[in-house]
């Protein structure tokens, strides 16, 4: 276990350079003779292209092609018919329809790619991709998860099957019951960097890559399959990422595409999609209706809950997520059963966002929660206690660690929840009514293999090296501190190269896993290094024979022994002595068969006071405390940072943020930053943050647990929570918007 931090929290290592513009993003590389490319977008939902012009584009200034399903290069992975092949072939159809971009006529959502203008410039690409005209034949379009509800079908694998634990309908018999339908819009990850790539092959069979990817191993090995090419000939490169939060985690069509283009025409080839194409081309968080029933006793023990969700998904693949899951567990209830359904329609695919199905569930069973503990006139977070559970009911095992009582009690404590009234309503000050609200979140903490390599120099620097991508959390930050507590070499000597496949290998960054996956690694690495320091020290003849290995410490570059005789003997100095210019370890780190007995999951609490008007239904969060149970805290002000985006994020889930649908078309009507509307400074208060940092036993050396995503998962149920708390209005829609609560 590691021992407690030497440090105060430092800041991000990155920093400098982001807000200087010394990082470098994908779109920032500029190779000699890069050719850049727009993509031209259907102008229809269903149906087929009638007719395709690319005359006056091919035909404009710069032009170097004019991509279509007429003249698209081969890829070469992609010969089977497949479906659902974004991420390389697929070993059978998974649904009726197939995407594969540019390889047909056919059009199976609005803004799918019908031709990809090539031009020596992004302007004069711009221009000719105006240039490009189509006609279609329409198909009746199906956009409109609400109509389709009763089309939905059981995908296949864990995230699709049916769970059932005691009676299905036992819900039915409890003294107090509730069932109530929850709605979560399409929501759309839109990070301030667009999404693209740019595509070099450097010879016949070599590729180098700089993309927008969460995991620069998975893009290495999606377009190897792709390409029919070794992997170790692919060069993927992606060290800043202007934020990601789930539409990086997969390869996209479009950047295949452009890579067969870029061999095709033989320069490097540039994509940066448009603000609009944001929303077609990288995903989104499904439309997704829920429906809970609820009952418990007049004590307020829950006898019995129904989960059920359908979410949307595309014609042509099954997009899954654990929206469901949290109801399994997250509370002593004797009889839970749940259900997820999908709805294939006219759209593209979905992808995971931040908290994914995790934050979609948890608003529907936490404002069940809250609906239900008014019901039986109880403080909402009394009757959470009422059904705590020390235990994973789904699994029957322990929690790795579970901390959560002190968490409802210590955010309960810095909101001033003593100030709430359980009487909706009855709180006012002027023209705004008061209320507060909370809610739970959880999410799996994962332990992924990975690898790092440590370089410990003798002149005191050391040097992490790891292929992982940080798409903004701090990874380099929390590495740079875990190598820092085990060997003692001072921060500010600590560089961390990362998101670049000539490293070490490492995971995809998503689902709250890197500290723990490639922290491991980097941990086991660094205590492989001191392990040898500490045996040059203590052999025979060395500075410090005759101590034990576990009255050594390490700290500022120095080892030393704390007993008389106080002995000591810098690192650089012992390293010459034995003629050492560099320590170098490669560690490759999973967790071992004993994980399986735990059910290990991160907690989170949060607890928000809001103003409502009711004149105006204007709703204000005017304070927010998020507390996570993640375990032992890394790296504590990169940790309260990645706290205070997700719950800016919550709060734009909670009260701004829908992508709209004309059903009419099957199109977008808000798609671009003005029109869809995240959380700007204005909607967001202070946050505080809260940090349990208890280490988790189980999971890891570091003893630490992931909050990515529990920082957002649960914080739009707390908000409705609030809502109801401060008006008696219900809204079971998202977001709360003014209409919803006047
Ligand atoms: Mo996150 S939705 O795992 O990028």
């Amino acid at each position: 276990m590691m021992k407690d931090l030497t440090n105060p929290p430092i800041d991000r290592i990155d920093g400098r350079m982001k807000v200087t513009g010394g990082a470098q993003y994908f779109a920032d590389f500029d190779l000699p003779n890069t050719a850049y490319c727009v993509i031209v977008g259907s102008e229809i939902a269903r149906g087929s292209i009638a007719s395709l012009d690319t005359k006056k584009a091919l035909g404009a200034p710069g032009v170097l092609g004019v991509f279509t399903h007429q003249n698209m290069p081969p890829i070469p992975g992609w010969d089977a018919p497949v479906g659902g092949e974004a991420d390389g072939p697929a070993p059978k159809p998974k649904t009726e329809e197939t995407y594969r971009i540019l390889s047909s006529p056919k059009i199976l959502f609005d803004g799918q790619p019908i031709a990809i203008v090539v031009a020596d410039t992004f302007e004069r690409a711009t221009y000719a991709a105006s240039l490009v005209k189509a006609t279609y034949t329409k198909q009746p379009t199906r956009t409109d998860l609400h109509k389709h509800v009763s089309d939905g079908v059981a995908p296949k694998g864990a995230e699709g099957g049916n769970y059932l634990r005691g009676k299905a309908d036992a819900y039915q018999t409890a003294p107090v019951t509730l069932e109530a339908n929850y709605t979560i819009p399409v929501e759309v990850h839109n990070p301030m960097e667009l999404h693209g790539i740019l595509a070099h092959w450097t010879a016949a069979n070599t590729l180098m890559i700089y993309a927008k990817t969460q995991g620069v191993n998975a893009t290495q090995q999606a377009m190897a399959q792709a390409f029919k090419l070794d992997p170790k000939n692919i060069h993927v490169h992606t060290e800043f990422m202007g934020g990601g939060f789930g539409m990086g985690l997969r390869t996209w069509p479009q950047e295949t595409a452009v890579v067969a283009i870029a061999r095709k025409i033989n320069r490097p080839l540039k994509l940066v999609v448009s603000r609009s194409q944001m929303f077609t081309l990288v995903g989104h968080r499904p439309y997704t209706v829920q429906t809970i029933n609820m009952g418990a006793d007049r004590d307020g023990k829950l006898i019995g809950i129904a989960h059920a969700a359908t979410a949307e998904t595309a014609s042509y693949e099954d997009f899954t997520e654990a929206t469901v899951n949290m109801t399994k567990f997250m509370y002593a209830c004797p009889n839970v059963s749940t259900r997820y359904r999908l709805v294939r329609l006219d759209r593209s695919v979905p992808i995971w966002m931040r908290g994914p199905g995790e934050a979609t569930g948890a608003f529907a069973l936490e404002s069940a929660m809250d609906e239900m503990a008014h019901k039986l006139n109880l403080d909402p977070i009394e009757f959470r206690l009422r059904n705590y559970t020390e235990t994973d009911p789904e699994h029957n095992r322990p929690y790795s660690s579970k901390h959560l009582k002190e968490a409802y009690q210590r955010g309960a404590e810095a909101i001033g929840w003593k100030n709430r009234k359980n009487e909706p309503g009855s709180v006012r000050e002027g023209d705004w009514l008061i209320g507060y609200g909370m809610s739970t979140g959880t999410f799996n903490a994962f332990r992924w293999e990975a690898s790092a390599r440590i370089l410990l120099k003798a002149d005191g620097s050391l040097t992490i090296q790891s292929a992982v991508t940080d798409i903004g959390p701090g990874t380099g930050t929390a590495l740079t501190m875990i190598a820092h507590n085990v060997l003692g070499v001072p921060v500010d000597r600590i560089k961390v190269e990362y998101g670049d496949t000539s490293l070490p290998k490492a995971p995809t960054q998503g689902g709250s896993a890197i500290v723990s996956a490639v922290g491991s690694a980097v941990y086991d690495a660094c205590t492989a290094i001191k392990t040898e320091l500490a045996g040059l020290a203590l052999r025979a003849g060395g500075p410090l024979a005759g101590q034990q290995a576990d009255e050594l410490t390490l700290a500022d570059g120095v080892l030393s022994v704390e007993k008389e005789p106080k002995k000591k003997v810098a690192v650089s100095d012992l390293m010459q002595a034995n003629n050492l210019t560099v320590l170098d370890k490669t560690k490759d780190s999973k967790g071992g068969p004993e994980l399986g007995k735990y059910s290990m999951y991160s907690f989170s609490v949060h607890f928000v006071q809001v103003r409502v008007n009711p004149q105006t239904g204007v709703v204000r969060v005017t304070k927010a405390v998020s507390v996570a149970d993640s375990g032992r805290i890394v790296s504590p002000k990169t940790a309260a940072s990645q706290m205070i985006g997700g719950v800016a994020g919550g709060i734009g889930m909670a009260l701004t943020e829908e992508a709209i649908i004309d059903h009419r078309f099957g199109r977008f009507v808000n798609n671009n930053l003005a029109d869809y509307h995240v959380a700007v400074h204005a909607d967001v208060p202070a946050i505080e943050t809260i940090m349990i940092d208890k280490p988790d036993p189980i999971i890891n050396p570091m003893g630490a647990k992931g909050m990515g995503e529990i920082a957002l998962i649960g914080f739009a149920g707390a908000v409705a929570n609030a809502v109801f708390n401060a008006t008696g209005q219900r809204v079971r829609d998202l977001p709360i918007t003014p209409d919803k609560v006047m």
